[in-house]
C-alpha cells in the first residue's frame, strides 16, 4: 500500500484516519494514550493486528506522560493506562497480547531509572510494530500453497496493510498469490455495517491493481452455490484453543455456506490471536456497537427513527466449519485443537 497504517513520530502516533476512506486520506494524530484509547474504540484505526500495535504505542506515550510523576507512582499510573486501553475494544485478542506483554516488561524494568524504562518501553512497541509485519509476510508465504492459480477467492472485511501494521492478513495471502503471477480474481464482500470491504478492501485492492469485484454482503451465498468461489478467506479477532474464531459479523455465514457447498474455508492470522486461555468461541466477549452504525449510513439517516437495533461486531465460526488456521508458524489443520496446540510458544 502506498500509504502507512501508522507511525511513530515526534512523540505523537500517526494513524491513517480509517473512518474517512477511501474518500479523504488523512492522519489522525494520537498526542497521548487517551488519544490512542478513542482512536481504538472509535476505529481510526482497527483490524486486530493493527490495535494490538497500535495500544503498545499508547503504553509508551502513557510512560512518558507519567515520567515526571513521583518515582513511586509511575509505574502503577502506566499500569492503569494500559488497562484503559485494553478496555477499548473487548474482542480482538491482540490488544491484551500487546498490553500484557508491554506490562510485563514494566514489571521487570521496573528498578530501573524512568528515562530507561521509556526508551525500553518505546523500543518495545517499535518491535511489536515490526514483528507484525514479518509475521504477516510469513503468513502470507504460508498462505500461497493453498491458493490455487486462477482461484476465486473470497474475502470478507479489511484484513490488508491497513487491519495489521503492513501487508495485511487473509488480504497479505491474496497480495501474495497475486504478485506470485497466480492470476487470482477476488470477490470483496461490502461487509456492512461499517462497510471495511467497500471501502477499505476495495482501496487497496484497487491501488494494488487485484483483479476484484465488489459484491454486497448477501450475494456470496449464490456465488458460493454456483461454483463461483474456489476458496474464502478470512482474518480472526480470537482463535480459541479449539479453532473456533471470532471474526468480523457474517464470516460464521460464510463458514456455513463453505461447509455445505465444500469450499475450502480458511482463518488466516498470527498466533497473537490464539487465545489459549479459552477452551471454546462460547467464552468469547463479542462486541456489541452502537446503533447508528446500523440505522445510517455516512450520517444519513436510512431507517425510520424508533426501531430497535441489534448490532454484534463480530461472530463465531465453528471450528468443524475451518478448513484451516494460516499462521506465521505453519497452517493449522483439523483437527484444529491439536495442531493449533504445537503452534504454542
Ligand atoms: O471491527 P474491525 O474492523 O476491527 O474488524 C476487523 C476484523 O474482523 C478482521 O477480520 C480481523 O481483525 C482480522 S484483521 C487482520
Amino acid at each position: 500500500m502506498k500509504h502507512v497504517t501508522m507511525e511513530f513520530l515526534d512523540e505523537g502516533l500517526n494513524l491513517i484516519d480509517q473512518r474517512k476512506l477511501p474518500g479523504e486520506v488523512t492522519y489522525f494524530r494520537a498526542r497521548d494514550y487517551r488519544d490512542v484509547k478513542l482512536a481504538i474504540s472509535d476505529m481510526v484505526v482497527r483490524g486486530a493486528p493493527a490495535i494490538g500495535a497500535t495500544a503498545a504505542y499508547g503504553v509508551y506515550l502513557a510512560a512518558l506522560e507519567y515520567s515526571s510523576e513521583p518515582r513511586e507512582d509511575f509505574i502503577p499510573s502506566v499500569k492503569e493506562a494500559c488497562d484503559e486501553l485494553a478496555s477499548a475494544r473487548p474482542t480482538a485478542v491482540n490488544l491484551t497480547w500487546a498490553i500484557d506483554r508491554m506490562k510485563d516488561l514494566l514489571d521487570d524494568n521496573a528498578d530501573k531509572p524512568v528515562d530507561d524504562i521509556l526508551d525500553i518501553v518505546l523500543a518495545r512497541a517499535e518491535e511489536i510494530a515490526a514483528e507484525d509485519v514479518k509475521i504477516n509476510r510469513e503468513m502470507a508465504r504460508h498462505g500461497n500453497e493453498i491458493v490455487p492459480a486462477g482461484a476465486q477467492v473470497l474475502t470478507h472485511c479489511n484484513t490488508g496493510a491497513l487491519a495489521t501494521v503492513g501487508y495485511g492478513t487473509a488480504l497479505g495471502v491474496i497480495r501474495e498469490a497475486h504478485n506470485s503471477g497466480k492470476g487470482i480474481h477476488v470477490y470483496a464482500d461490502e461487509t456492512r455495517p461499517r462497510l471495511q470491504g467497500a471501502r477499505l478492501t476495495a482501496f487497496e485492492l484497487v491501488e494494488e491493481e487485484i483483479p476484484a469485484t465488489l459484491i454486497a454482503d448477501s450475494v456470496a451465498g449464490t456465488l458460493i452455490r454456483d461454483n463461483k468461489v474456489d476458496l474464502v478467506l478470512v482474518g480472526a479477532d480470537r482463535v480459541a484453543a479449539n479453532g473456533d474464531t471470532a471474526n468480523k459479523i457474517g464470516t460464521y455465514g460464510l463458514s456455513e455456506l463453505c461447509a455445505v457447498h465444500g469450499v475450502p474455508f480458511y482463518v488466516v492470522a498470527p498466533t497473537s490471536t490464539i487465545d489459549y486461555n479459552i477452551d471454546s468461541g462460547e467464552e468469547i466477549e463479542i462486541e456489541e456497537r452502537p446503533p447508528e452504525e446500523v440505522v445510517e449510513i455516512n450520517g444519513a439517516r436510512i431507517a425510520p427513527e424508533g426501531i430497535a437495533v441489534y448490532n454484534p461486531a463480530f461472530d463465531v465460526s465453528p471450528a468443524e466449519n475451518i478448513t484451516g488456521v494460516v499462521t506465521e508458524r505453519g497452517i493449522a489443520r483439523s483437527p484444529l485443537r491439536e495442531s493449533l496446540a504445537e503452534f504454542k510458544e
